[in-house]
């Protein structure tokens, strides 16, 4: 038996004004949009905000709905409307942020199992790497280098080969 050891870097800043001024934007732009989410039972609003490799922005806000697992979450409504309005063109780096109602705002969002692993999907597409950047609407900002990072062991299409 081996016993393996996974770890891996991430940049953690105090808040967003230690950040680069793209990526400040960026998250600036996610904090925004959570205002569009349509959150009615959680009441945690989400917004994320995708920068393409084309210089274009994309966003989405978690859609709940009255049958709670028709619901979806704001990274993947991002990600199916890039993938709709934008096909072929790769994520530079996504931002993710999010409004609690009911609670602080100050915790980095930690994106849901199914998320990372569209995320993953969608950066094996493209085959390029998407950068993640997690914040509240205040607070410590977290940048993950790739969304493989946030799947460790993650199933991708050459587990089939
Ligand atoms: N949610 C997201 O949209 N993204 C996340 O990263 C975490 C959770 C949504 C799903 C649901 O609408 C609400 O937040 C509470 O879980």
């Amino acid at each position: 038996m081996n016993r393996k050891t996974y770890h891996f870097d991430y940049d953690l800043y105090s808040d967003i004004s230690e950040l680069p001024g793209s990526d400040a934007r960026l998250l600036e732009s996610a904090r925004v949009v959570t205002a569009d989410a349509y959150a009615p039972y959680s009441h945690f609003h989400v917004g994320a905000a995708a920068m393409l490799t084309n210089g274009e922005l994309v966003k989405g806000t978690n859609q709940e709905n009255a049958a709670y697992p028709v619901g979806i979450c704001a990274e993947r409504v991002l990600l199916s409307a890039a993938a709709s309005f934008f096909p072929d063109v790769p994520i530079h780096t996504i931002a993710i942020s999010y409004h609690n109602l009911k609670g602080k705002s100050t915790i980095p969002v930690s994106p849901c199992g199914i998320c990372r692993q569209s995320l993953l999907e969608y950066e094996t597409r493209m085959q390029q790497p998407i950068r993640i950047i997690l914040a509240g609407l205040e607070g410590e900002v977290l940048v993950v280098h790739t969304a493989a990072d946030l799947l460790p062991l993650g199933f991708t299409a050459t587990d089939m080969a």
